[in-house]
């Protein structure tokens, strides 16, 4: 029989994309997701790319603390694993109101975790962060190096990490992969379903793509002082559906026995600078991207690029898409959604 997947935060970037894998995967998918900060037009589209296994995907709009309501959906259907993506990530807004993010994120867990326990259901995986690691001092980071984080945001994920941790400690029946993700961007190849940042976007794929569609005049280039190849900052790009695939691997690897409460990193182990994704996306649009050289964004750090050994050898799982892959697929969904979600349909 299907095995069914609860996604929390499944209506969200990754969430989306994770959730067409389990479905084109023959799992059958409960997403929850209180819209905060996506679209229910994406779970539409999510199911019509899914064609026919469309009909294995069912949604209830839910904030995640909302215990009462999870305790009823848990009790409603039999749920063999949860992927917890659901979450406040904007850096900027987390240090400004902590509480609104610690409550969110942690309260979020915990009452996901206390329902899970009391359903029996204790199979999970995690959206963690490279985050964690704040700005390592070598590259590329390996699963264990120390505990970084460098804001409210950021220390959101260490903690529901180790609540896991202790978790799995006090019972092993309890198998929980924690994914440590490195610089999410693209989109589905279909140009169907992407991401859809509420407001002015924070991070460099978002904001160079609303440039590219003109909603936006120019893209600011945070600091060309860096002890880089070209002075600009250098990140681990990892496009969207290899990340989604990487879910699928985690969730197969929870079957093994041997596994208790286990972190990997998700990342393609290769650095690129800003000014080299703002060339393939050039590349890829067409369009030539006005820039606004600026110094350097507060918080910021050089140069950060996932060891992938771990994910590689134990989750069988390797990133394919490259640099040009991830522009081509950012620019087809900004062409055919130049307002997201709200783009009239084509
Ligand atoms: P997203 O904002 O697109 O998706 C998160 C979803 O969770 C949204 O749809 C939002 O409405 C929902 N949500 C938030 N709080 C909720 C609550 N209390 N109850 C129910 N739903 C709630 O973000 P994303 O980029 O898809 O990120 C997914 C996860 O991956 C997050 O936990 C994020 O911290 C983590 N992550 C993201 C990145 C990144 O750059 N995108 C990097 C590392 C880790
Ligand atoms: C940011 C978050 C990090 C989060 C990650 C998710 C901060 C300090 N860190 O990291 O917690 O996990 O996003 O993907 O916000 N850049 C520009 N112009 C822009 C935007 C970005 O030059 O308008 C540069 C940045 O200086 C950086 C690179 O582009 O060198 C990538 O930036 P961004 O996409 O924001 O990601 P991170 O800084 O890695």
């Amino acid at each position: 029989m299907a095995k069914t997947v609860l996604v929390t935060g499944g209506a969200g970037f990754i969430g989306s994309h994770t959730v067409l894998q389990l479905l084109f995967g023959g799992y059958n998918a409960v997403v929850v997701d209180n819209l905060n900060n996506s679209s229910d037009i994406a779970i539409r589209r999510v199911k019509e790319l899914a064609g026919e296994f469309g009909n294995n995907l069912y949604f209830q709009q839910m904030d995640l603390r909302d215990k009462p309501a999870l305790q009823k959906l848990f009790a409603e259907r039999k749920i063999d694993a949860v992927i917890h993506f659901a979450g406040l990530k904007a850096v900027g807004e987390s240090m400004k109101k902590p509480l609104l993010y610690y409550n969110n994120n942690l309260i979020g867990a915990i009452t996901l975790l206390e329902v899970m326990a009391t359903h029996g259901c204790k199979n999970l995986v995690f959206s963690s962060s490279a985050t964690v690691y704040g700005w390592p001092k070598e590259v590329p980071c390996t699963e264990e190096f120390p505990v970084a984080a460098i804001n409210p945001y950021g220390r959101t994920k260490p903690f529901i990490e180790q609540i896991c941790r202790d978790l799995q400690h006090s019972d092993q029946e309890w198998k929980i992969i924690l994914l440590r993700y490195f610089n999410p961007v693209g989109a589905h190849p279909s140009g169907y379903i992407g991401e859809d940042p509420r407001g002015t976007p924070n991070n460099l794929m978002p904001y160079m793509q609303q440039v590219a569609v003109g909603r936006r005049p120019a893209l600011t280039v945070f600091g060309n002082d860096y002890s880089t190849k070209d002075g600009t900052g250098v990140r681990d790009y990892i496009h969207v559906v290899d990340l989604a695939e990487g879910h699928i691997a985690a969730l197969q690897k929870l079957s093994d026995p041997k596994i208790g409460c286990e972190v990997y990193n998700l990342g393609t182990g290769k650095g690129a600078s800003v000014l080299e994704i703002i060339a393939a996306f050039e590349k890829a649009s067409g369009k030539k991207i006005p820039l606004v050289m600026a110094g350097r964004r507060p918080g910021d750090g050089e140069i950060v690029y996932a060891s992938t050994e771990k994910a590689e050898r134990e989750l069988n799982w390797k990133a394919k898409y490259n640099i040009e892959d991830m522009c081509r697929d950012q620019w087809n969904w900004a062409n055919k959604n130049p307002n997201g979600y709200q783009s009239p349909e084509n």
